[in-house]
């Protein structure tokens, strides 16, 4: 299983993209969390990163090329990527990897959602800066107000780019620079459409059943 997770912030890729390596035991690399860390621990790589991070810009595309070629080499026939590609040059590099690696993606798992649910979802995000659990206020609440179920970590924050105003501009970017991708994986019948406006659980079920299976004729809806 090769797969990417594609779709607009707070469409519940992370989210689902780790249930779905839990269930295979695929390894999940997020773009997203590999810059979080790299800023956390305040790498080189991670300063660059900062100045887009968060401001809701991409980073430029040599840093996460390069984070995600040195990944692959070592996960070459069981990948989930999520957060990469993200516009028409990584996808172009993916190719280039891939290929290089003499495999192929089995299918995109496209999560949508519209962007006024957006908004709404990622203002109640909250992590867990111990271990990265993520939870929402009102759709995945943690047990204990505050603390993480997963590691017991008091303290659960937002992220800086889950403010209004850069939410805002993520959401730009991506209708600009990302959404272009979803006619170029479907146009070479790779595309699977899942509706994530539905309860978390739901959307699992229906990728789950996707990523088991060959997208169909025209990769439209499925
Ligand atoms: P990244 O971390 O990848 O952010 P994103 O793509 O904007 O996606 P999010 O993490 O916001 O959302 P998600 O779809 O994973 O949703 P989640 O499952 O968390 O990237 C951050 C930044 O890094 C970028 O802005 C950019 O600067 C940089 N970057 C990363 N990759 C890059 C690249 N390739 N090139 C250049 N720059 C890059 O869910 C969201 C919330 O909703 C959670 O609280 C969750 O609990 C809840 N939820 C999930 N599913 C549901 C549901 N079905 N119903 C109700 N609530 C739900």
């Amino acid at each position: 299983m090769r797969l990417v997770f594609l779709g607009p912030p707070g469409a519940g890729k992370g989210t689902q993209a780790k249930l779905l390596s839990k269930e295979h035991g695929i390894p999940h690399l997020s773009t997203g969390d590999v810059l979080r860390e790299a800023m956390a621990k305040g790498t080189p790589t991670g300063l660059r990163a900062k100045e887009f991070v968060d401001k809701g810009y991409l980073v430029p595309d040599e840093v996460v090329d390069a984070l995600v070629r040195e990944r692959l080499q070592g996960a070459r026939d069981r990948f989930l990527l999520d957060g990469y590609p993200r516009n028409e040059s990584q996808a172009d590099e993916l190719d280039r990897m891939l290929l290089q690696l003499k495999t192929e993606l089995t299918s995109v798992i496209y999560i949508h959602v519209a962007d006024e649910t957006l908004v709404k979802r990622v203002g109640g995000r909250r992590s867990c800066p111990k271990c990265g659990a993520v939870y929402h206020l009102e759709s995945k609440p943690p047990k204990r107000a505050d603390a993480c179920d997963a590691c017991g970590n008091e303290g659960l924050v937002q992220r800086p780019d889950d403010r209004a105003e850069v939410v805002r501009e993520r959401l730009t970017v991506y209708h600009k620079n990302t959404a272009p991708l979803v006619e170029r994986y479907k146009a070479k019948d790779l595309l699977h459409w899942i509706d994530g406006d539905r309860p978390i659980d739901a959307v699992a079920r229906d990728v789950s059943e996707a990523a088991n299976r060959k997208p169909g004729g025209s990769g439209g809806r499925s």
